[in-house]
């Protein structure tokens, strides 16, 4: 899950890593009465922040400095209800304005290839990491961070030293990546990014911006997460596949998909592609996977009867295709799974199902559903075979 700026700046304020103020606003007139409050200590000066979960808000004008509390509602006004990538502005954070000396960057995250984690640093932050990045790699120092010592004071300085900081700003700036690796840590983190971690003209090292992604493996040890997230974001189906326990992410096409274990539903999502591509009506027929849903490794008939509920539920489904192979999961129970989610939804059970079984007690899954004969069920022999007949449906 990613969080907004404004969770990561309360999040970082939390583990002691120095933020400035901020408060968030709905409408101009709570980002007026914020900037009243927030801007007493900054002069008056405050910036008016979009919050949505992308980068380069300033670069599109997400962010706006305001010299009063009638220009943070005049730019409230402007910033709320922008379009930033894909992303409509709900909310704004009203932040004291910091005057910048220098902006660094600074990142920690979970580095798969190598498995190990990442401390990224720069003293040239800002906007443009991303181009940094490409066109100067040298100038952005990659320390790797041993998951059992994490950043500690010794990691921090190779860090800051690896960087190019001058060793009386390096020493300014060592404990506050300290800091921030203990967000990292001790909320189970898969990113911390800061850009820009500034300077001030006093002076002070501050997280000016915050870019937090928490690792929902994790959740079960962090119940207070659950705060954490977006629900009038969320999709529906997904939110209730969630409630059910089950893995499933909405997709656009038509075709719905169950399948066992995540990487046979991966590669059911590409026949499923692959065979959509053959198939056109001419009437803007989109035979692609509809979503991604794994009923994982010993499945019962009630979680495939859920699962089934949640497709059928989604409006776009034009046929469905349940690719299940036994292996701890027995396909009589997957079969009894089918047959139960379609009687129980009896008439309102409209759209046709491709079933491919194969593996563990395959013989009587098949003789289950053979013998209940439903007129909505055809039966496959080859997950190829089955691709192209779900999509020649969700074509028809
Ligand atoms: N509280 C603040 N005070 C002064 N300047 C700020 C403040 N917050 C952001 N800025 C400036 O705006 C730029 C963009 O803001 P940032 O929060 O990094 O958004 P994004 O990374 O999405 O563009 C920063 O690099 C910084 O120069
Ligand atoms: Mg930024």
């Amino acid at each position: 899950m990613d969080l907004f700026e404004y969770q990561a700046r309360d999040m970082f304020e939390a583990h002691g890593v120095p933020v400035l103020a901020g408060k968030t606003a709905t409408t101009p007139e709570q980002a007026r009465a914020a900037a009243e409050e927030i801007g007493a200590s900054s002069g008056g000066v405050t910036v008016v922040k979009a919050q949505v979960k992308t980068g380069g808000r300033g670069k599109a004008g997400g962010v706006k400095v305001a010299k009063s509390a009638d220009e943070a509602q005049q730019n409230a006004e402007a910033i709320l209800g922008m379009d930033i990538k894909g992303h409509t502005v709900g909310t704004v954070m009203i932040a004291q304005g910091a005057k910048i000396a220098h902006e660094y960057y600074f990142s920690v995250l979970l580095d798969r290839a190598n498995r190990t984690y990442l401390a990224m640093c720069s003293v040239e932050g800002g906007m443009e990491i991303e181009q940094l990045a490409v066109e100067r790699p040298d100038a952005l120092a990659r320390v790797a961070v041993d998951p059992n010592v994490g950043i500690d004071a010794a990691k921090a300085k190779e860090i800051v030293e690896a960087a190019k900081f001058d060793a009386e700003t390096g020493a300014k700036v060592a404990p506050v990546l300290e800091k921030l690796w203990g967000v990292y840590r001790d909320e189970d983190a898969t990113l911390v990014e800061v850009n820009p971690l500034v300077q001030t003209e006093d002076g002070d090292i501050v997280a000016l911006d915050g870019k937090v992604s928490l690792d929902a493996n994790a959740d079960f040890r962090h119940p207070d997460h659950a705060t954490l997230e977006d629900k009038a974001a969320a999709d529906p189906l997904e939110a209730a596949a969630k409630e059910k326990g089950l893995n499933y992410v909405k997709l656009d096409g038509d075709v719905g998909i169950i399948g066992n274990g995540a990487g046979l539903v991966m590669s059911t999502l590409d026949v499923v592609a692959y065979a959509g591509e053959k198939v056109t009506n001419g009437q803007g027929a989109n035979p692609k996977p509809a979503n991604f849903l794994d009923i994982g490794g010993g499945a019962s008939a009630e979680v495939m009867a859920n699962g089934l509920s949640i497709i059928l539920g989604d409006a776009q489904v034009k046929s469905v295709f349940v690719n299940v192979f036994g292996g701890i999961t027995a396909c009589d129970e997957v079969a009894k799974g089918i047959v139960g989610a379609l009687d129980s939804l009896g008439d309102s059970a409209t759209k046709p199902l491709v079933v491919r079984l194969d593996g563990n007690n395959v013989e009587e899954g098949r003789r289950i559903l053979a013998e209940r004969n439903h007129p909505l069920v055809t039966i496959e022999a080859t997950m190829d075979g089955a691709a192209a007949k779900a999509a020649e449906l969700a074509a028809k």
